[in-house]
């Protein structure tokens, strides 16, 4: 059995709903398709965007979404995306798979796209193969309150007020796609380009994320920083940026082999969550050089790409990234998402990549069907974390499972506590076998109740939902014995489960 202490009284750092973010790219059918189907579609919209798929992302209560990219970014003209839909460019998309990108949906089309999801704004700039001029203006167009010549062309093209960027990103992957840049001289273009990303919005500044590595790669966050952080200005303390990006994606056979998101061993399973796992690592190295600039932690780690990245289904097209997800897949989300928690400190914004139809999404659709898949359910139950605050927690006895080369701790947790004073508690079972006890013990008493348990569970790690079979791997109410001294969880094998305990 193992023991999770908490104490519910020490507050470590808040939990910053934006870590429950996501990515939507001009990739596959993320966008098209999968977000958008536009007003003539027989797809039931709202102004073009899937009435279904939006009401499912409400009930997941996105907080933000990162957009157009991705390597889809560092090629995007946003001039491309306004005016008149028939008068908008045709395009190649060149990234991804080489289809026709009709700009259909560009900049109005995603601010009302949020504005139906209820989310707040990430929009990626271009510093690949963009000007700082273009950069400039786009934040113009979107922002500017009154008159000028980008505030006069939205008004045009019939939105006179401006809208709000929460968050703006200057380049991405600019040491690959971006750009293939050096960090310094990647850090010598952040500090000339969000030079003209301007706070037009005086009621809310506009936050600037820069460019952070690449999974390992410390050198880079050392670069940047050194070349971005020595010239502080008394009005931007932290060197010119709010937020440094890390990107992290989870391949189980590695980039050239990953594998398939179905079919997989028990060694595949076992390293798959090891290399989830690793997540912990890369936050804990990224951010001594952080630490080492910004002791204060002001700038946040900004995780705005992480997943499983499979081999695409069979029969599909090798640009479009669209996997299948299993219960794998929940808990690759239920062990990343525990370890961003444990991490709030410093972690302040991440995105699943990506939202729908594109590697370990959330929803998966099919003409007018669409399915919630397994990750989703995680996600959902984990909502309760957002904007609240982690306290300590502990756990002991915890046994070491797997094959070969991957051993991996069974348990995986994390706690929090909201303005209600609800303490949440979420387990993963990484088992694919075994079931586990978790003994739950909170400092204080008295305990008070579980007001709610719900659990993530099927009985093969391999079930995920398909279109006829859409609620086979779902989120469902679930059991736990109370006592004078705490709570028994039995957690199924390959379990996830959340736990709600008033006071
Ligand atoms: O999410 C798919 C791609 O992965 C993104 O376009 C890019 O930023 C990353 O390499």
């Amino acid at each position: 059995m193992a023991v999770l202490k908490i104490n519910e009284n020490h507050v470590l750092s808040r939990i910053e709903p934006e870590i429950y973010g996501h990515f939507s790219e001009h990739l596959g059918r993320c966008v098209y398709e999968g977000l958008y189907v536009g007003e003539d579609s027989d797809i039931p919209n709202v102004n073009g965007m899937r009435t279904d798929v939006v009401e499912a992302l409400r009930e997941l209560k996105v907080p933000v979404l990162r957009w157009p990219g991705g390597c889809f970014a560092d090629e995007y003209h946003w001039k491309d995306g306004i005016g008149p839909k028939e008068n908008r460019k045709k395009m190649i998309n060149t990234h991804w798979g080489g289809v026709t990108e009709d700009n259909s949906f560009g900049t109005h089309e995603y601010f009302e796209l949020c504005r139906q999801i209820g989310c707040k704004t990430y929009v990626n700039g271009n510093v690949g193969s963009g000007t700082v001029r273009e950069m400039s203006e786009w934040v113009e167009y979107m922002t500017f309150p009154g008159v000028s010549p980008m505030a006069d062309l939205r008004a045009r093209n019939g939105h006179p007020e401006p809208w709000r960027v929460d968050y703006f990103g200057v380049g991405n992957e600019n040491w690959g796609c971006g750009g293939n840049m050096t960090p310094e001289y990647y850090g010598n273009l952040y500090r000339r380009y969000q030079t003209y990303v301007r706070h037009y919005d005086k009621t809310a500044k506009l936050k600037k994320i820069a460019c952070g590595a690449n999974v390992d790669d410390a050198d880079w966050t050392e670069g940047v920083l050194r070349t971005c952080f020595k010239f502080p200005q008394p009005e931007e303390a932290h060197g010119f940026m709010d937020g440094l990006s890390l990107h992290y994606y989870v391949h189980p056979g590695g980039w050239m082999h990953k594998g398939p998101a179905l079919d997989f061993d028990e060694k595949v399973f076992y390293t798959t969550l090891k290399k989830a796992l690793y997540m912990d690592d890369l936050i804990r190295q990224h951010g001594k050089v952080m630490d080492k600039y910004d002791p204060e932690k002001k700038i946040g780690m900004v995780v705005d790409e992480w997943g499983a990245w499979y081999d695409v289904e069979p029969g599909t097209n090798p640009g479009f990234l669209y996997q299948q997800n299993t219960v794998r897949d929940a808990l690759i989300a239920a062990v990343t998402l525990n370890i961003f928690n444990k991490h709030s400190d410093r972690v302040k914004m991440a995105c699943l990549a990506q939202m729908v139809n594109v590697l370990q999404s959330v929803i998966l659709t099919e003409g007018p069907r669409m399915l919630r898949t397994p990750t989703y359910h995680v996600m959902h139950m984990y909502r309760r974390h957002q904007g609240a605050d982690l306290v300590e927690s502990k756990l002991t006895g915890v046994k070491a499972v797997g094959v070969g080369e991957a051993p991996v701790p069974q348990i995986s947790e994390s706690v929090s506590v909201d303005g209600r004073g609800v303490v949440t508690v979420t387990l993963a079972n990484l088992s694919m076998t075994e079931a586990e006890t978790v003994r739950v013990e909170l400092s204080g008493g008295p305990y008070g109740t579980v007001e709610e348990s719900r659990i993530v569970a099927s009985g093969d790690v391999h079930d995920h939902n398909t279109f006829d079979d859409p609620d086979k791997v779902r989120e469902r109410d679930f059991n736990v014995a109370g006592d004078d001294r705490g709570f028994t969880v039995e957690l199924p094998a390959a379990s996830v489960a959340e736990l709600r305990i008033g006071r």
